[in-house]
């Protein structure tokens, strides 16, 4: 399972692996720490977007080309913009080589526009390359183009777009089809938070790179594949030059498999790391602080640094403390200046605690003897719902594992109720769509499915579990 690692300042303790997965090493020379720029992905407002999906040669490492795959041929894809309860049609064009399927994670979709794994979208140079066959039942298959239409009907949130393609949704993803989209509204435009240039979306990914610059992958490592170089923003350890005032920093870990514990080096003079506004699903109540913060795959933390506090000159890096990786470095500099940002005390007054549950059902995440990854002993089968909840319910859902498993729902947000009957973890607050269930740890959480009837995805994070049938149905009824 890899080094054992003490959680610390968690509110509880236990040993525990620091990532499920195994490292594949690159045979390319890893690039030099600390050259590139962090790219800022361009951004994209309106209520109809084009994206089209191909391949591209990026530039990642020094004098090599890197063949991805790509939305818009860049990665990360384009950052999406919409507005709370203004409807945005993505219309994805698909020039890849094999057949796609677009999800919008932490969306509110409605079932046909969400990306059920077998909703495929084939090229439109009419090669389907691989596909499933069998007794399988048969998704909405588009051909070239689909419309992929977002009501919007949320909270302003740091969402993301992904491949979700049954069972090849892992090596998608490696391959560079990841994007941020980002919901905005009236509450938080009210708060006087760090905007403009100082809103910044970071997307942190491992990667491994073969010989001639392209991403090495192993569909054999089925407990994850983990890379030995940190991309942000698609560049390796980028460095950001900030100014000495408040920025937000929108972290997403859209890593396959590798868990992260975020801390600043050095650490602020008198102070924590991390001021967190927000979680998956938006604001949180009011904030928390955190010197460290562990982020699983899909997990987003919102937060706020205030980079008055270095010295002008100094050099702050991002690292990972389960691995001991470096992740990015902000360069302070410029001269000392007025910041009318800030943090409020009250950041939301639409966070309530979901009602009592009407129900309590229970989802057992485990490898089964032949290796495949399951949820109460199924393997995914595209149409076999597991559970079915009534439209406007609240229930009780009971995640238990032996082993690392960032589980993820679909459709609505849920707030964690308790970690083995304990209190929720600091990282646990405020509206989810992900949560880490850790080895031999039962977490409940509350969910009302609200938004959408139909067909709905369960899921653990982990995306080479996931390819390895660790998903299922529940069918809002
Ligand atoms: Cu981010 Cu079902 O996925
Ligand atoms: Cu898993």
């Amino acid at each position: 399972l890899g080094a054992a690692a003490v959680a610390a300042g968690a509110g509880w303790a236990l040993l525990r692996p620091a990532s499920p997965g195994r490292l594949l090493r690159s045979t390319a020379p890893l690039p030099p720490k600390f050259r590139a720029r962090l790219p800022i992905p361009a951004t994209r407002e309106g209520t109809a977007i084009t994206i089209v999906q191909r391949e591209a040669d990026l530039d990642i490492l020094p004098g090599l080309k890197t063949r991805a795959w790509t939305y818009d041929g860049t990665f990360p894809g384009p950052t999406i913009v919409s507005r709370r309860g203004t409807e945005t049609v993505v219309t994805h064009r698909n020039e890849l080589p094999e057949p796609t399927v677009v999800h919008l994670h932490g969306g509110h979709t409605p079932a046909e526009s969400d990306g059920y794994p077998i909703d495929l979208l084939l090229p439109a140079n009419g090669q389907p390359g691989h596909q499933h066959h069998g007794d399988m039942m048969m998704g909405a298959v588009a051909t070239g183009e689909r419309a992929y239409r977002y009501p919007m009907g949320q909270r302003a949130a740091t969402l993301w777009y992904h491949d979700h393609r049954m069972g090849a949704t892992a090596p998608a993803v490696w391959r560079g089809l990841a994007g941020f989209h980002l919901v905005r509204d009236d509450e938080e435009d009210a708060l006087p938070l760090p905007e403009g240039d100082h809103d910044v979306p970071l997307m942190i990914t491992d990667r491994s790179f073969a010989e001639d610059g392209s991403f090495r992958y192993a569909a054999d490592h089925v407990e994850g594949v983990l890379g030995d170089v940190v991309l942000v923003n698609g560049a390796p350890w980028p460095v950001l030059e900030v100014a000495p005032v408040r920025y937000r920093l929108r972290l997403l870990n859209a890593s396959n498999a590798r868990r992260y514990r975020l801390a600043l080096d050095p650490q602020p003079p008198g102070g924590a790391a991390f001021t967190q506004v927000g979680s998956d699903g938006g604001l949180l109540a009011a904030p928390l602080t955190h010197d460290a913060i562990d982020a699983a795959p899909a997990e987003r933390f919102d937060v706020v640094v205030d980079f008055a506090r270095w010295r002008p000159g100094t050099t702050v890096r991002l690292v990972d403390r389960l691995a001991g990786l470096d992740v990015m470095r902000f360069d302070v500099t410029g001269a000392r200046q007025a910041d009318d940002s800030a943090v409020p005390a009250v950041l939301s007054r639409t966070l309530e605690p979901l009602g009592p549950p009407k129900r309590t059902r229970t989802f057992r995440f485990r490898q089964s003897t032949d290796g495949t990854w399951t949820i109460n002993d199924e393997a995914y089968r595209p149409g076999h719902a597991l559970a079915n909840p009534r439209l406007g319910e609240v229930e009780r859902w009971r995640f238990l594992t032996d082993f690392h498993h960032p589980v993820h729902l679909h459709l609505d947000p849920f707030q964690v109720l308790s970690r083995n009957g304990h209190d929720v973890a600091r990282y646990d607050m405020g509206w989810k769509d992900t949560v880490d269930v850790r080895p031999a740890e039962a977490v409940e959480v509350a969910v009302r499915f609200t938004d959408h009837t139909g067909l709905f995805l369960l899921h653990c994070h982990n995306l080479e579990h996931e390819d390895m049938a660790m998903m299922a149905d529940f069918r809002v009824e």
